[in-house]
C-alpha cells in the first residue's frame, strides 16, 4: 500500500474518550434526544448522575432504562447545587436554552448544549464571553460530526488528502414528516435552521475559507400540510470555493443521501440510503479507497460530541466544538434564512438573530 494509503486506512474518525478523566454528569432536558445521549454515553461508560425534566415522569423514565442510581428533578438549579457535578448536558430546545447555560456556567460547571446553539449571535457571544472568564468548557453538541462518513471526511479534508478543497456538494433526500404533532412542527425554518444546521457545520470543517455570502431559497411539496417549507437549497460562495446544498425533506420512498467534495488532488464521494448507511470513497493520484466504516451518526455522534468534551478538559485543550466555533455555523445558517425570506444573497455574521 501506497504512504497515501496507509494514512487513510488509520484515520481516527471514531469517537473518543478520555484516559483518567470520569467526570459526573447531570442532564438538563429528557425528551427525544435524550435518548440517544444516554445510550451513548451508557455503552461509553460516562458517568451520568442526575436526570432533569420539567416533566418528572420523562426524568424517571430515562433513569430506569439508562442510569437507575441518577438522581431525578424538575429544577434544574438542583444539579447547580451539586458539587459533585462537573458537566451538564443540556438538551432542551434552544428557546428555553440561555438560562439554564447561564446558572450551570454560573455554578462552574462545563456546558455541552444542544444545537442549535443560541436564537441570537450577540447571546451566544455573551455565553462564550462568560465560560472564558470563570475558566469552563463550552461546547455545543454538533454530533453530525461524528457520523462515521462525515468524522472520516473531516480528517481526510482537514489531512489534505484531496489537496485544497475548493467543492462540497451535499444532497439529503428523505421523509421529515415524522415532526407532526411535535414542536419542531411549528419551527417556520425546520429544514434550513433545525436541522440544516449539522451541514452548515459540517461544511467549514471542508472548506477553510471565510464565505463571502450565501444565497438560498425554500419552498413547499405538492400537496403539503405541514407548516414549514420541507424543500430548502443554498448556494455557498467563498473566494476559490464553492458549496451547494438540497434537502427535499419529504421523500416518501427511494431516500438518498450523498457528499461530494471536490479537492486540487483528488475526491471524495459518500451516499447511501441515510446518514445512518453510507458507503465512502476516496480518490487520490494512488487510486480509489473505500474504508469499511464501523457505527452509525445515532448515538456514536453522541459519544462523539461528550467525549471530544471531556478529553479537551483532560488534556487542557481547545474543544473543536466549542460555541465560540460554533457562531460562525449559526451565523452561515441565519444568513441563509434570511436569503430564503428575502430573495437576496447574504453576508454571514449581518444576520444577528434568527429571521422570524
Ligand atoms: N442530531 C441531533 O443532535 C438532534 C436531533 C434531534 C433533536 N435535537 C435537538 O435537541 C433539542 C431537543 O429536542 P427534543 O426532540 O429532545 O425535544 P423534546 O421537545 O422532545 O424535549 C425537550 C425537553 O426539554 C424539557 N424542558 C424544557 N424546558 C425545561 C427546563 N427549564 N428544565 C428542564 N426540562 C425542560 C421538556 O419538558 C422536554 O421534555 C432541540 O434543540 C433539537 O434541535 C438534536
Amino acid at each position: 500500500m501506497s504512504q497515501n494509503l496507509d494514512a487513510l486506512a488509520s484515520l481516527p474518525y471514531r469517537p473518543a474518550s478520555p484516559q483518567n478523566y470520569s467526570p459526573n454528569i447531570g442532564m438538563v432536558g429528557c425528551g427525544g434526544i435524550s435518548k440517544y445521549h444516554l445510550e451513548a454515553y451508557r455503552s461509553a461508560g460516562f458517568k451520568v448522575v442526575a436526570l432533569c425534566d420539567l416533566r418528572l415522569e420523562a426524568a424517571e423514565s430515562r433513569r430506569d432504562e439508562y442510569f437507575p442510581t441518577a438522581l431525578v428533578t424538575r429544577d434544574y438549579e438542583e444539579l447547580m447545587r451539586d458539587d459533585s457535578i462537573a458537566v451538564v448536558d443540556i438538551t432542551t430546545h434552544a428557546q428555553d436554552r440561555v438560562p439554564i447555560i447561564e446558572a450551570a456556567l454560573q455554578a462552574g460547571k462545563h456546558v455541552l448544549s444542544q444545537k442549535p446553539f443560541v436564537l441570537d449571535l450577540d447571546e451566544g457571544e455573551r455565553l462564550v464571553r462568560l465560560a472564558e472568564e470563570r475558566g469552563l468548557y463550552l461546547a455545543v453538541n454538533q454530533n453530525g460530526r461524528w457520523a462515521p462518513h462525515f468524522s472520516y471526511a473531516r480528517l481526510v479534508a482537514q489531512g489534505g488528502f484531496l489537496g485544497k478543497v475548493f467543492g462540497v456538494h451535499l444532497g439529503c433526500h428523505w421523509d421529515h414528516t415524522w415532526v407532526e404533532g411535535t414542536e419542531f412542527e411549528n419551527m417556520k425554518h425546520l429544514v434550513l435552521y433545525d436541522y440544516a444546521i449539522h451541514w452548515f457545520d459540517i461544511l467549514r470543517c471542508f472548506i477553510d475559507q471565510p464565505v463571502k455570502q450565501v444565497f438560498a431559497s425554500t419552498a413547499r411539496v405538492p400537496g403539503q400540510r405541514l407548516m414549514p417549507d420541507l424543500l430548502g437549497q443554498v448556494a455557498v460562495e467563498f473566494d476559490q470555493a464553492q458549496a451547494t446544498m438540497a434537502f427535499d425533506a419529504a421523500l416518501p420512498r427511494g431516500a438518498f443521501e450523498e457528499t461530494f467534495l471536490s479537492g486540487t488532488a483528488g475526491a471524495l464521494h459518500s451516499y447511501g440510503s441515510g446518514n445512518q448507511d453510507q458507503s465512502l470513497y476516496v480518490t487520490t493520484k494512488d487510486g480509489t479507497w473505500q474504508p469499511k466504516l464501523e457505527g452509525k451518526w445515532f448515538p456514536d455522534g453522541f459519544h462523539g460530541t461528550m467525549g471530544e468534551l471531556l478529553c479537551a478538559v483532560e488534556q487542557g485543550r481547545p474543544c473543536v466544538i466549542n460555541a465560540a466555533d460554533n457562531l460562525h455555523s449559526l451565523a452561515l445558517c441565519f444568513a441563509a434564512i434570511e436569503s430564503a425570506e428575502t430573495g437576496k444573497p447574504i453576508r454571514p455574521g449581518s444576520i444577528r438573530r434568527l429571521p422570524a
